[in-house]
């Protein structure tokens, strides 16, 4: 197989002549995923030379059969076995068994339900904290930012605590999880705007990681531990304290300032919301299916497969479009709608299969307390202004989102 059999049409496959990662359709990506799913279970897009799908059943079957879609020629547009990737690959998400089974496990131990639970009140109580704080701001007349106030507050906050780094400059955590997921798309102007900080904002995310910079007890530290133990290599810790610290901040503030911009534009799920708080968890649930905070994830063909009767070569990039899974009419009932009383079990915004989100416990433990707090202080919760967009090649972002909250 040729450079050039690959870019060429493949002969019986629906042609989409779209750029997924163009600033249109990242702003408003909804009637391209509509296009996307009509247009068959899998598309060819001629502009990056790939393979498309955004319906639910063919998304769930890519990133399910982790032998013929591996991940460890990366999970973004680039091909690994091609180019070198932008930073030493990741020892978990772009990773193929046996090698990823062995950081998993040590991540999924560290991350499960039972140890998220020792976490669970110093959670509570920092929602608690900065929700008291937003009402008094609120009661003094103040216009709230959901974005900065509360999306990007909370889990700066919390999670970089859990994992047992220091108070100072965590912003970092933002751009380098702007970058990382930019990095997923191609070499267009986002990667180049993020790529502008890389040099910075590497060199301090790689400081953060070594082990006399984490808190004893910490996730961090928990890391090093399994290396004491065998588990992992003392060269591997690091890399996995990395993980973390890549996709576990940008992503749940997306995921909350997505939740926040759904129930603000839909006011009668917030008066739900309000009367119930107990509805708090699948109302972020609806949310990362609604709005999907991680938009795509590509896997490459490790042979010649068939996808809903679509011959895809070996060596292919597969674009799985979750956010469109996620609306898929195949899939859901009404999936335009809004609707926080729904349980969108098998939605796809953490993935699925042996990658799905290892984090998961943590960014819904996230979602729940700081909505579940929100509601219980507010009455209403309206937009006082436009919201602003922060576009990024993965991520569904906002940057600001002015708010008026009235207390309860
Ligand atoms: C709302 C918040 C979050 C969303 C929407 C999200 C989304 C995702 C998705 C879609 C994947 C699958 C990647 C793939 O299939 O290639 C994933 C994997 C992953 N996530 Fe999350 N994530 C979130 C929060 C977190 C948090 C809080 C952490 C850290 C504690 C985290 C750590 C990871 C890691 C390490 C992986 C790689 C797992 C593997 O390859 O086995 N994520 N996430």
């Amino acid at each position: 197989m040729t450079e050039q059999d690959l870019v060429a049409a493949p002969a019986g496959v629906p042609v989409l002549d779209l750029d997924p990662f163009s600033m249109a359709l990242l702003d408003d990506p909804y009637p391209y995923h509509a296009r996307l799913r009509e247009a068959g279970p899998v598309v060819w897009m001629p502009k990056h030379g790939i393979y498309v799908t955004g319906r639910h059943e063919q998304v769930r079957e890519v990133l399910n059969d982790h032998e013929a879609y591996i991940s460890s020629a990366g999970v973004g547009l680039a091909n690994f076995n091609k180019e070198p990737p932008f930073r030493p690959k990741s020892l978990i998400l772009e990773a193929d068994p046996p090698d990823h089974t062995r950081a998993r496990t040590v991540l999924s131990r560290i991350l499960s339900p039972r140890s998220v639970m020792l976490i669970r009140a110093s959670f509570v109580l920092e929602a608690d904290r900065l929700l008291d704080e937003l009402l008094a701001a609120v009661q003094a007349g103040q216009v709230v930012d959901g974005i900065g106030q509360v999306a990007e507050a909370y889990p700066l906050k919390v999670f970089p605590d859990a994992v047992g780094l220091e108070s100072q400059g965590r912003e970092n955590l933002l751009l380098y999880g702007d970058m990382v997921f930019n990095a997923v798309g191609p070499r267009n102007e986002l990667l180049a705007r993020s790529a502008e900080k890389v040099q910075p904002v590497t060199a301090w995310i790689m400081a953060h990681c070594q082990r006399h910079m984490l808190q004893a007890g910490g996730f961090g530290d928990l890391i090093y531990q399994a290396a004491d133990a065998g588990e992992i290599s003392q060269d591997e810790a690091p890399m996995l304290v990395r993980s973390f610290l890549s996709a576990g901040v940008d992503t749940t503030v997306n995921g909350i300032g997505n939740a926040l911009w759904c129930l603000a534009s839909h006011p009668e799920a917030y008066a739900k919301l309000h009367a119930d708080p107990g509805l708090a968890r699948t109302a972020f649930e609806e949310a990362l299916r609604f709005e999907s905070a991680v938009q795509t994830f590509f896997r490459t063909t490790s042979r010649d497969v068939l996808l809903a009767g679509v011959p895809i070569p070996a060596g292919s990039k597969v674009l799985a479009s979750l956010a469109a899974a996620n609306r898929d009419e195949r899939q859901w009932p009404d999936p335009e709608r809004f609707d926080i009383e729904r349980r969108p079990t098998g939605h796809m915004a953490f993935g699925s299969g042996i990658h799905g989100c290892v984090g998961q416990v943590v960014a819904r433990l996230e979602g729940e307390l700081i909505l579940a707090a929100l509601a219980k202080r507010f009455k209403r919760l309206e937009l006082a202004g436009q919201p602003t967009r922060r576009l990024n090649n993965t991520l569904r972002a906002l940057s600001s989102l002015p708010l008026r909250l009235t207390p309860a």
